[in-house]
């Protein structure tokens, strides 16, 4: 029997844990998993509900760590799951993405020679001011096993010299999600037709008055220019941002919700007329639901949705946001044949089983 401990702690670590915890409850007798969550996301709208909702495993283990800056949410990670694998035997420890709990857990476990599994292996935005970037690379370099989920984050790891035994290509749990989950999906908000659905969450957008400015005016101008609704669900973060700047008045075109959950998300996007995020996540999540997305980086680690047209990179820039909306208002995407066949989940159970 093995025994895995899975490191959780902010929302899209609990949408992809999803796939693999379901895949291995259909494994019982070789496969056994504990949960450990960070804490790090804490409210009921970005963490219990998506345990609820996709009937994930309770965590074993919360830490609560919360909120801090990046130095002091990591360390009380770092020492909180240290405490776990000494106190237990683990044969692994799984770890998705790209954010601070998931470098703490691979970082923990690599100094305790408990081989680490990276969920979303390989993938770079070639931008190291992006804590996720940072934290990508690391985890990376203290994998036992990489799942990369397109050719593009294999290629990555190659140019950086990663032994390919290490490498699985094994696609995107993200789209097995989707399949699984697009016919349970679940309207939240009745919103008049047509609509963009919009988020803005990167540290650099809410941090930087200037742009988190830029894509407020661009959304309100293409909502008044288009005669559409704009679906907005605030992060946190975002929410924070917002109630300090006094001068901001959004059109009454826009309809700022709470976080939405994942079967709302999959409804949000299976109405939208397009989508247009600084999530990568979400870039994903409407390429599989056969919706185009403006991009609002300068850059993007799934490089293959903007390769196919299904996705334009617009910055906070208003001119190329406007842009981008103009050309993408009618288009209709590509399959999603660059994220596997929708079976990531088994491919990762069946490399962690059969490693040594
Ligand atoms: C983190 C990840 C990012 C991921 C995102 C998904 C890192 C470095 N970043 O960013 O990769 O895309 O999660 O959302 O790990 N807050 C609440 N309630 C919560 C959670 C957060 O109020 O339940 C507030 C806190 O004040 C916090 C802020 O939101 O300071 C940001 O949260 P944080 O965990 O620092 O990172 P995210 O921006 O969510």
């Amino acid at each position: 029997m093995h025994k895995i401990l899975t490191i959780v702690g902010a929302r899209p670590q609990f949408i992809k844990a999803a796939a693999i915890s379901h895949a291995m409850r259909n494994l019982q007798a070789e496969i056994a998993e504990d949960i450990l969550h960070t804490g790090q996301h804490y409210d009921d709208a970005m963490s219990a509900r998506f345990f609820r909702e996709l009937d994930i495993p309770q965590p074993r283990y919360n830490l609560g760590v919360g909120s801090g800056s990046h130095g002091a949410q990591t360390a009380l990670m770092l020492s909180g799951i240290e405490e776990v694998l000494l106190k237990e035997h683990y044969d692994g420890l799984l770890v998705y993405g790209d954010t601070n709990s998931t470098l703490a857990g691979a970082l923990a476990a690599a100094k305790l020679h408990v081989p680490v599994f990276h969920v979303e292996a390989g993938l770079r935005s070639f931008n190291r001011e992006m804590p996720e970037e940072v934290n990508r690379v690391l985890t990376d370099h203290t994998s036992s096993l990489l799942f990369a989920p397109t050719e593009t984050a294999v290629r990555n790891l190659k140019n950086e010299g990663f032994n390919e035994e290490r490498i699985v290509f094994c696609g995107d749990v993200m789209l097995d999600n989707v399949r699984h989950y697009a016919p349970l999906a679940k309207v939240c908000e009745s919103i008049s037709q047509p609509y963009i659905l919009a988020t803005v969450h990167r540290d650099f957008n809410t941090d930087n008055q200037e742009r988190l400015k830029n894509i407020l005016a661009a959304l309100c101008n293409i909502a008044e220019e288009y005669k559409c609704s704009m679906l907005f669900p605030v992060h946190p973060r975002t929410k924070q941002r917002l109630e300090s700047m006094t001068d901001i008045h959004l059109s009454d075109r826009i309809k700022a919700v709470a976080p939405m959950s994942y079967l709302e998300t999959l409804a949000a996007l299976q109405g939208a007329k397009l989508v247009m995020t600084d999530s990568g996540g979400l870039q994903k999540e409407a390429f599989f639901s056969g919706r185009c997305c403006v991009v609002l980086r300068p850059e993007t680690e799934w490089e293959e949705i903007v390769d196919c047209g299904a996705a334009m990179l617009a910055d906070a820039n208003q001119q190329k946001i406007a842009y981008a909306v103009g050309r993408l208002w009618e288009h209709t995407p590509c399959e999603p044949t660059q994220f596997g066949d929708g079976h990531a989940a088994e491919k990762i159970i069946e490399n962690i089983l059969s490693y040594r």
